[in-house]
């Protein structure tokens, strides 16, 4: 069948700028920005490592989320869609639409595993199930927990099932009514967190930990850790922000509100740090934890503060509540493609996709624990070969296809039109971003690349 000429159902768009802003900010703030960010910026060091993140998502973030825009709105359909109509019905371009579909799923499928076991702390602070608890008890109710074969499951389906409910609605009545209930919720959660925080005594600690640099903490690895979370905190690369972007009204400036997602999503990730480390070194706990920070030190930094058990709760439901909110942005993007290209109802490709993909997620779950031994794989337990084959294979490859597209194969006046709206509004630097699309991004991604298969 000749799937550019298909008669296609009248695609949603999105109501407004707000809107757009509020979903896609949704899907750039996640788990990414409270539980990583922390932690990363933790191990690596505090301030130096944040001003080298801030770089990476000014120079590179920012120009592939504007060519993820560009694609989607220009093509107006799902990635692969968007992809076929850019470049042609066999164009070699059409592997960047695949590997995304590829991507969004697999990176899915371990997001929801720790997104369960954020819906599994919330129940477990609401009783009061930390208390009375040493670090070291705190530490072990965490390793059990991610390891028993039923619990960390049950709450990724229960997970999974609100992340379904939600894309089954629909991108209007689900997504955008959806996110725009929540963010308003999560700004409000983090703003109290981190008032708690700021007025603990010794709290200056963590302010300096988080905006003095020291660069002598800062190690090559960090650099690229950094490059590396940049495209993660941002969905790029996976196909989100395309098969966002095609619901961007054609009158919208894309470049503006790509950069204030960017804005919405540092700050946020900010807003995580400035919760977590005044905290962190209020009591006295070494900040570089690594990923157990926020489910094992930060559930015993509550113990011991006034109104922790609420400020407790808090937390936890603020990670769920962010991760849904990605969430919802990764199920969409093989549902785009399910219900437009391989014409099964919309309602049937959410339902089917998210079986398969829980069920992908169970693996990664199992993986963690009783079978620890058998479901590996090169090496490494099936959680952790998801997120380094989404994070250090995919998202890099993805992310550079989009950028190559729009700086070499895209026509630029097409790329101008896209920009300026077809000449209705101005549009600064636009040469800059065609450089930046053509060479450093590019570059930028491939060593980051190259550098986490250990080839350089
Ligand atoms: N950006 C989200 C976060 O920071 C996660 C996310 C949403 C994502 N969509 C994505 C990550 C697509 C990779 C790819 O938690």
């Amino acid at each position: 069948m000749d799937l550019q000429n298909r008669p296609l159902k009248k695609r949603p768009l999105f109501s407004n700028r707000l809107s757009i802003i509020t979903v896609a900010a949704g899907s750039a703030i996640g788990l990414g920005n409270i539980w990583k960010f922390p932690y990363i910026t933790g191990k690596n060091g505090g301030a130096a490592f944040i001003i080298v993140y801030l770089c990476c998502i000014a120079l590179i973030g920012l120009p592939v989320l504007i060519s993820d825009f560009m694609i989607g709105r220009r093509g107006g359909k799902n990635v692969v869609g968007s992809f076929r109509a850019l470049a042609g019905d066999r164009s070699p371009w059409l592997f960047g639409g695949f590997i995304a579909l590829f991507g969004s799923a697999t990176v899915l499928s371990f997001y929801g595993v720790v997104a369960g076991w954020s819906l599994g702390y919330v129940v477990k602070a609401v009783s009061n199930g930390f208390a009375g608890k040493s670090p070291a008890e705190v530490g072990a109710m965490f390793n059990d927990f991610v390891t028993s074969p039923i619990a960390p499951i049950a709450y990724q389906l229960i997970f999974m099932s609100i992340t379904a409910g939600v894309v089954y609605a629909g991108v209007k009545k689900g997504i955008e009514a959806f996110s725009k209930v929540m963010m308003p919720i999560l700004i409000g959660i983090i703003v109290l967190l981190c008032i708690r925080s700021l007025t603990l005594p010794g709290a200056e600690g963590g302010i300096a930990f988080l905006f003095k640099p020291d660069f002598s903490k800062l190690s090559a690895a960090g650099v690229l850790d950094a490059l590396g979370h940049a495209f993660f905190t941002l969905s790029l690369g996976v196909g989100t922000m395309i098969t966002y972007g095609s619901y961007i009204d054609k009158d919208e400036n894309l470049a503006t509100t790509a950069l204030q997602i960017c804005i919405a999503d540092t700050v946020i990730a900010l807003l995580a740090g400035i919760a977590i480390f005044p905290a962190v070194f209020a009591f006295g706990v070494e900040p570089g934890q690594g990923p157990g920070l926020v489910f094992v030190t930060l559930p015993n930094i509550f113990v011991q503060m006034p109104g922790g058990y609420f400020f407790c709760i808090l937390f936890f439901l603020l990670l769920a509540v962010a991760a849904l909110t990605s969430s919802i942005s990764m199920l969409e993007v093989s549902v785009a493609y399910a219900s437009e290209d391989l014409g099964i109802s919309r309602k049937r490709a959410t339902l089917f996709l998210t079986a398969l993909i829980s069920g992908v997620g169970i693996i990664c779950s199992l993986s963690l624990g009783q079978y620890r031994e058998s479901l590996t794989l090169f090496g490494k337990n099936f959680f952790d070969l998801a997120d380094f084959a989404v994070s250090n294979v995919e998202m890099p490859i993805g992310g550079a296809i989009s950028v190559l597209f729009i700086g070499w194969v895209l026509k630029r006046q097409k790329s101008e039109e896209e920009l300026t709206c077809h000449g209705k509004i101005k549009v600064p630097l636009i040469a800059a971003f065609i450089f930046t699309a053509k060479y450093l991004a590019p570059v930028g991604i491939a060593i980051v690349f190259l550098h986490s298969l250990g080839v350089i």
